[in-house]
């Protein structure tokens, strides 16, 4: 039993210290960008810009960046902290076949929507920052490096196209328990993302953003981020966490998501006027108004099949 325990424990502090490991080794494949350095900015918004803007976000784009101008974001996070890998990897929120999505409809804001769009979306809300001029270099770069990656996945062979995930999210039919999200956090994720949900830094440089970033709090996604509806976080939860090692059940899933998604993070001004029309909100949107009669912590934490049969009742 102690020798168990023992064994639990070192696994626990050997898996971070791997990754962090392994991520050191994969930026060492990457020309080393030098943040201070503005005269190095690209001036042209090639596919290569567009990818380490994706993937050092945080000293880049982010709030610590020496020129203030280039301040997008809000917070510390990457595009890659959600989009893994730069999106190259298959699954959950991958971007390989993004490109081929735009433009096209979006209930959010009820009109056609292109990929300029959609990254600006990410930027005002999972990056809590403000959105790129449609002129920008930034902006273009991170468009052509989406669009090349629709080229990329289709050389890739089956075998890396195959999402190694485990079984889609299944929707708990019952509304999420916070309180046994909270003991699946301090099983499964606390570890990393430690206990006030506050991260861990790369470095002790704040610039160089996070090795694994904050799930609430401060310098985490906003309110009217997709990750901060259940099911979307859950589906994302289900796929990719604990990171490398994706083993929670569906039940835990969705507990641990309510659980982080109580917690506070920033929020953002005029969610109202998402979804103008208000029927095509999604049922876990966790912000109000609603066309519906169901309170808001329905919305938050579920049961959400009783609100979808609302309105299917209603066509
Ligand atoms: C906190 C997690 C998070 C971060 C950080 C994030 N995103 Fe996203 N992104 C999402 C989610 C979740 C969706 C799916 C949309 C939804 O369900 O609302 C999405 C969707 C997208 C899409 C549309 C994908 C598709 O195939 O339809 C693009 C493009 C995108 N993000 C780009 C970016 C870029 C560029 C950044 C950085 C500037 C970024 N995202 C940062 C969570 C994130
Ligand atoms: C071994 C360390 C580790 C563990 C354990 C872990 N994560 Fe993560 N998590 C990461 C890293 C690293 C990322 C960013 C992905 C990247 O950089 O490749 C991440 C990203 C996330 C994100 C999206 C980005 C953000 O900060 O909002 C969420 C949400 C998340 N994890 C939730 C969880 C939950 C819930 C658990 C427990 C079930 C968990 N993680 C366990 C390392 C971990």
């Amino acid at each position: 039993m102690a020798e168990h325990q023992e064994n639990e424990g070192l696994k626990i502090f050997v898996l971070p210290v791997i990754l962090g490991i392994a991520v050191i080794a994969g930026t060492a494949f990457f020309p080393v960008f030098d943040k201070d350095d503005e005269v190095d900015l690209p001036l042209a918004a090639t596919a290569e810009y567009g990818q380490r803007l994706i993937r050092d976000t945080a000293s880049l784009l982010g709030p610590d960046q020496s020129n203030p101008a280039m301040r997008y974001s809000g917070n510390r996070l990457d595009c890659s902290s959600c989009h893994l890998e730069s999106g190259t990897m298959p699954g959950t929120l991958s971007l390989l076949q993004s490109a081929s999505r735009y433009p096209r409809f979006m209930g959010r804001e009820n009109e056609e929507r292109d990929m300029k769009d959609r990254i600006n979306g990410c930027m005002q809300r999972s990056m809590n920052g403000r959105p790129f001029s449609r002129d920008s270099i930034e902006l273009a770069a991170m468009e052509n490096y989406i669009l090349s990656l629709g080229a990329q996945y289709s050389a890739m062979s089956e075998s890396k196209t195959m999402a190694h995930e485990p079984a889609a999210f299944v929707e708990p039919q019952r509304r999420a328990d916070i309180e046994a999200g909270q003991i699946v956090y301090e099983q499964h994720c606390q570890i990393c993302h430690g206990a006030n949900g506050e991260g861990l830094k790369e470095t002790t440089d704040v610039s160089d953003g996070y090795l694994f970033p904050p799930v609430w709090g401060e310098d985490s996604y906003n309110n009217g981020a997709g990750m901060n509806r259940v099911l979307t976080a859950a589906r994302f939860i289900k796929a990719r966490m604990p990171l490398g090692a994706a083993i929670l059940t569906d039940d835990e899933a969705y507990d641990v998501s309510a659980y982080i998604n109580s917690k506070p993070r920033p929020v953002k001004s005029n969610l109202e006027a998402d979804y103008p029309n208000l029927t095509l909100k999604p049922v876990d949107s966790p912000y109000p108004p609603y066309a519906d009669p169901f309170p808001q912590d329905q919305h938050k934490y579920g049961p959400f099949e009783p609100i979808r049969e609302f309105y299917e009742s209603l066509n």
